[in-house]
């Protein structure tokens, strides 16, 4: 039988075949995040393997707000985004805090606020346990860790941070500490009050957790100062490959089975609304820690009664597809700056804006050629202040010793409905451990439906009595001296926000998502040691939603190693 007929046989005949430059492939890759454009670059290395990688969003490159560092906020809610927001919560009195996910080439890494980061080694050492995969013990790790960057270091610095450089590779990824060129001017006085709230210089990209890192350092070109991001760190060298195709605009909705083994994917080109099929050997899921258990829901493998309930035939019954989803949950706090602070205020009068542009585009120097934010700070709280919160602490106790239980970090930009006039900068401290688990399910068996993203913010006791103490904590450094200097008021909550009852009320309005979730198809519990999908042949899932659980600090580093592992297994086992 022809390999077109086989097709037609399998699929019917609402089905267009579509032949692109290859009847079969040895490899699709479903997403262009981080995670899938690294797989697509290492499997494709071989010529004699046939890649295919299929995107939902658009071209990203050069676009002037995804490059431009300080535009990043710009880009949640644009084409650049999927637009998700998590069911109410009943631990925020109903609020329902958006989830923005990328969508384009780079995924993520596209619209992210590039802050480069790694954390406790003792998470990568749980994550080995977790899975069985030696390689992802930290020592082990940190190969992938600076196989996927490089890093530069200015030698114009007006501040003081340790800097291990060891710690990097040479390709792949542009990590930069910031030149006195790109400093941030409040943050001087943040340094200060961390400093003085005990926090103590540290190198969080080398294997610690706990400490202050001032500098950035962010995924970002030097001296251009432009976002340094996936698809050019992996992907636009691929078009010199010809056994390796990326199609973006391609939205995949239905992973195709023969029995229990994967056989390829449906795919809709959403420039004109024909659906594809394509044959693979390998169906490597990517789609990022929302929409890759989404789809493997969609597609038949999750908890068999949540599939029966939403009317999708049950391929194999993986109850764990969809649980252990984790994020990390952060409240805002906002002050009015001294106008010599440059905030979006500044950056709104076209005048001023012109100035900035001319001395980025110029010198990669200015307001625009950081996210707006230089510097942050983990700390782990005592035992004895842990058990002086009231509630059953022995999940946070229990956290290995390098563990932080929160993080503090600030941006120059309002982050909550502000007054058109204010000189927002707004402040946060993220709950960067939380203990209760939230869920992503199916609200419908149709594919363009949202799903229900249920985050669980603050979900257990502790959670809870964490994060308020962290935003008490937060706005006791913003309202002492060391911030004096440039704070001229409080926008949020306000000096007569105070009593307990208040400040609690506040917290509910002012939750917000760090863009950090991962862990709904997990190693260990959904996906086997050579990360795939157990109970089914031939089907992987590798990115976030394949983390066991969340780092102390931000995510994209992570995904770029362990998407670097997996590809090492598979290179090994399909012998290429
Ligand atoms: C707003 C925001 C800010 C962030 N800030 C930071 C930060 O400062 N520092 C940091 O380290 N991390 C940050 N992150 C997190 C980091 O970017 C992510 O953890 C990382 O991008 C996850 O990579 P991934 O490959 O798992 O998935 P993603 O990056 O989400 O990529 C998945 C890709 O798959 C595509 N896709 C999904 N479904 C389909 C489908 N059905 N068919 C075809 N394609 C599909 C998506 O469009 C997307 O391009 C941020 C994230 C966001 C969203
Ligand atoms: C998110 O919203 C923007 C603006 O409306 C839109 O352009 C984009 O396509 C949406 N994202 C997705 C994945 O639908
Ligand atoms: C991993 O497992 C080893 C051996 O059981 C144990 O000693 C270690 O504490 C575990 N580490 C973490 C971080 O879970
Ligand atoms: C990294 O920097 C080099 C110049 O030093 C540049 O050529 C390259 O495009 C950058 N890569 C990415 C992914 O930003
Ligand atoms: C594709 O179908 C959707 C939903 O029916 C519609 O909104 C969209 O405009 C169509 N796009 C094209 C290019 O025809
Ligand atoms: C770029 O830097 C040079 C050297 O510091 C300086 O003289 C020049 O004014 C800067 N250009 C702009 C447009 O700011
Ligand atoms: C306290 O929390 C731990 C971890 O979540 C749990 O195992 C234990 O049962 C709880 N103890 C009590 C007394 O509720
Ligand atoms: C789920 O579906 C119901 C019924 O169609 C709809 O009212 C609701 O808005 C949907 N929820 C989400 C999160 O899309
Ligand atoms: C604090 O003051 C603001 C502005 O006057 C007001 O809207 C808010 O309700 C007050 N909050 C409390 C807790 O008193």
């Amino acid at each position: 039988m022809k390999w077109q007929s086989y097709i037609l046989l399998l699929f019917g005949l609402g089905t267009v075949v579509v032949s692109r430059s290859f009847e079969y492939y040895d490899a699709v890759v479903v997403g262009g995040g981080p995670a899938g454009l690294v797989m697509a670059s290492r499997l494709s290395e071989n010529p004699d393997v046939k890649v295919l990688l299929l995107e939902n969003g658009p071209e990203t490159y050069l676009n002037e707000d995804i490059m431009t560092p300080r535009y990043a906020s710009r880009l949640q809610g644009s084409a650049f985004s999927w637009n998700f927001t998590s069911i109410p919560q009943p631990t925020l009195d109903g609020a329902a805090p958006s989830l923005a996910q990328g969508n384009g080439l780079g995924g993520g890494t596209a619209i992210n606020i590039m802050a480069y980061c790694r954390g406790s080694a003792s998470v990568f050492d749980e994550w080995a346990n977790i899975s069985g995969i030696d390689e992802l013990r930290w020592e082990n790790l940190v190969d992938y860790f600076e196989m996927s960057t490089n890093l530069f270091v200015p030698s114009d610095r007006n501040y003081q941070q340790i800097i291990d450089t060891t710690y990097y590779g040479r390709d792949h990824v542009n990590v930069s500490y910031e030149s006195s060129g790109q400093r941030v001017a409040v943050d001087a006085a943040f340094v200060d009050t961390w400093v003085a709230n005990g926090a103590q210089d540290a190198d969080l990209t080398s294997g610690e957790g706990i400490g202050m890192i001032v500098g950035g350092p962010h995924s970002v070109t030097h001296p251009e100062s432009t976002r340094s991001y996936a698809y050019p760190a992996y992907g636009l060298q691929l078009a010199a490959r010809s056994n390796v195709e990326l199609l973006h605009s391609s939205r995949v909705t239905k992973i195709n089975f023969d029995g229990k083994k994967a056989v390829g994917v449906d795919f809709v080109d959403l420039l004109n609304n024909e659906t594809h099929s394509i044959l693979s050997k390998e169906t490597i899921i990517s789609a990022g820690a929302i929409n890759s258990p989404r789809l493997l829901l969609l597609s038949g493998i999750g908890p068999k009664d949540h599939l029966t309930e939403v009317g999708i035939r049950t391929v194999v019954d993986s109850p764990e597809v969809g649980s252990n989803f984790f994020d990390h949950h952060y409240t805002v706090m906002m002050f009015n700056a001294t106008p010599d602070i440059i905030t979006s205020l500044q950056l709104g009068d076209p005048a001023t804006l012109a100035e900035f542009l001319a001395e980025y585009k110029a010198n990669g120097t200015g307001p625009l050629s950081t996210p707006g934010g230089s510097s942050f700070f983990a700390e782990r709280l005592s035992d004895d202040l842990l058990d002086s919160l009231g509630v059953n602490v022995s999940f946070p106790k229990s956290l290995p010793a390098d563990r932080p239980h929160l993080l503090y970090q600030y941006t120059s930009a309002a982050m909550l409905p502000a007054p058109d006039d204010a000189n927002a900068v707004s402040v946060f401290a993220a709950l960067v451990q939380p203990e209760a688990p939230g869920t992503v399910r199916l609200n419908s068996s149709d594919w363009r439906d949202d799903p229900l993203l249920d985050t669980n913010y603050f979900g257990s006791e502790s959670d809870m009595a964490i994060a308020l103490y962290g935003y008490k904590r937060l706005l006791t450094m913003m309202r002492s001296d060391t911030m004096k200097s440039v704070r001229v008021n409080e926008i949020y909550p306000g000096m007569n926000v105070s009593s307990d009852e208040d400040i609690k009320a506040a917290l509910n309005q002012a939750a917000r998502s760090f863009h950090h979730p991962a862990g709904a198809c997990s190693l260990g519990r959904v996906l086997d040691q050579s990360f795939r999908v157990k109970g089914v042949e031939n089907l992987r899932v590798v990115d976030s939603s394949a983390i066991p659980s969340l780092p102390t600090c931000h995510l994209q580093s992570s995904t770029y190693a362990v998407a670097e592992v997996a590809a090492a297994i598979l290179k090994k086992e399909m012998n290429i």
